[in-house]
């Protein structure tokens, strides 16, 4: 069965009766961000290519009361049941949570901006999943984001946000991310794709009317670590072989170029990125166009492609991937994110929407040994601050 997802307004609530519950405060300062699901493109972004993603109805909510005094920051993660503070007064070495680390970079980042982060009692309630390649942490970044300027009353230009939130990513959590994900989380059109070009920053809406059409998100239960996976070593290869190709980034190589790399495997990792900045522009087009059944199928070869030239899939999700192509009514799937584990995104028939979900889990249980999460996303719209009740 489909989960269905806390709405914004109840995940509000929850954040708000947690704050006063575990702080005695009504909290004055409110901030969303949604996670994402990328429908094309996906180890693209740092090879200053191109990607196709969408904002998703799945949120982290962060709310805070400020104190008076002190230097702490204390925050209580609901999903973690865990809480944690950060000294504002040394925020360079890296927290040991590692959830917390998005928020210190984040701050770090602002304070850099001369954003000053005041005192602060902050809760976090999140229908993300963490560790699922839908971005969660992109989300509590953009989140903690909009917050400090909510809190500080100090606005800044997005593509100054968005670097923040890529640098905390960086910087603070070790990961070497690409700008995707806090693009898209930031300055997402609520009913819209994303196609960013990531060479320039250049971000089109592209109109995401589905129709009869529907996306479902099935995790693989597999959670995937990017800090201590093969993402930095990807990027690596592709560092590598643009040297070998004696050009500065991937973006302007083709095809034919492939057969100057000595080594097999920078040579499918080229081949991925070639031909995966390719499909982001047929799969633009073929949303443009409702041309469904087309879509589909670039998606399952996109998925092919992260399987078997980027080796970034993992056997979870590739079983999960077979079983949605073999079902009647689905178009196409392919993994999403970053991979090693989390989800794999479903282009079905909205009609067959409930039997594909319910058959999906009960084939995959059957294999795998586990009922995976399914879910159903929407289009949504980009991070913001909730409300500022003067303080
Ligand atoms: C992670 C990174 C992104 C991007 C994807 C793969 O989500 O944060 O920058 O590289 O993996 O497309």
């Amino acid at each position: 069965m489909i989960d269905s997802a806390s709405s914004l307004s109840s995940l509000l609530a929850t954040a708000t009766q947690a704050c006063q519950r575990v702080y005695g405060r009504t909290p004055q300062w409110h901030a969303v961000a949604p996670g994402r699901v990328n429908l094309m493109g996906d180890h693209t972004d740092y090879n200053d290519g191109r990607v196709l993603p969408i904002a998703i109805d799945r949120y982290t909510v962060v709310v805070a009361a400020e104190r008076q005094s002190g230097a702490q920051l204390r925050v209580y993660s609901l999903a973690l049941e865990e809480e944690i503070s950060l000294s504002l007064a040394d925020l360079a070495h890296p927290h040991p949570q590692q959830w917390a680390r998005y928020i210190q970079g984040v701050i770090a980042e602002y304070q850099r901006l001369g954003v000053r982060c005041p005192a602060m009692d902050i809760v976090i309630a999140s229908s993300v999943p963490a560790g699922g390649g839908l971005s969660s942490s992109a989300a509590l970044e953009l989140a903690v984001a909009h917050l400090l300027e909510a809190v500080s009353k100090h606005q800044v230009h997005s593509y100054d946000r968005i670097r923040a939130c890529v640098q905390a990513e960086r910087q603070m959590a070790g990961v070497p991310c690409g700008i995707m994900d806090q693009t898209v989380v930031d300055m997402a059109k609520a009913g819209h794709a994303m196609a960013l070009d990531c060479a320039n920053q250049d971000a089109t809406p592209v109109s995401l009317t589905l129709d009869n059409i529907s996306l479902l998100v099935i995790h693989s239960g597999v959670s995937h670590a990017l800090a201590e996976s093969a993402y930095a070593q990807r990027r690596f290869e592709c560092e590598q072989a643009a040297e070998c190709l004696g050009v500065s980034t991937l973006r302007g190589v083709v095809l034919g170029d492939i057969d100057l790399l000595a080594s097999s495997s920078l040579c499918k990792r080229v081949r991925h990125v070639v031909t995966e900045n390719a499909r982001v522009q047929q799969a633009a087009a073929a949303i443009q166009k409702k041309d469904w059944d087309g879509l589909g199928a670039l998606m399952t070869d996109s998925h092919a492609s992260l399987r078997d030239d980027y080796e970034v899939s993992c056997d979870e999700l590739d079983r999960l991937v077979e079983l949605a192509c073999a079902e009647r009514g689905v178009l196409g799937a392919r993994m999403t994110g970053g991979g090693f584990g989390g989800c794999a995104v479903v282009l079905v028939e909205r009609a067959g929407l409930e039997r594909i979900a319910a058959s999906l889990q009960e084939g995959y249980l059957r294999e795998i040994g586990h009922q995976p999460e399914c879910f159903h996303v929407t289009a949504s719209a980009g991070a913001r601050a909730l409300n500022a009740r003067p303080s």
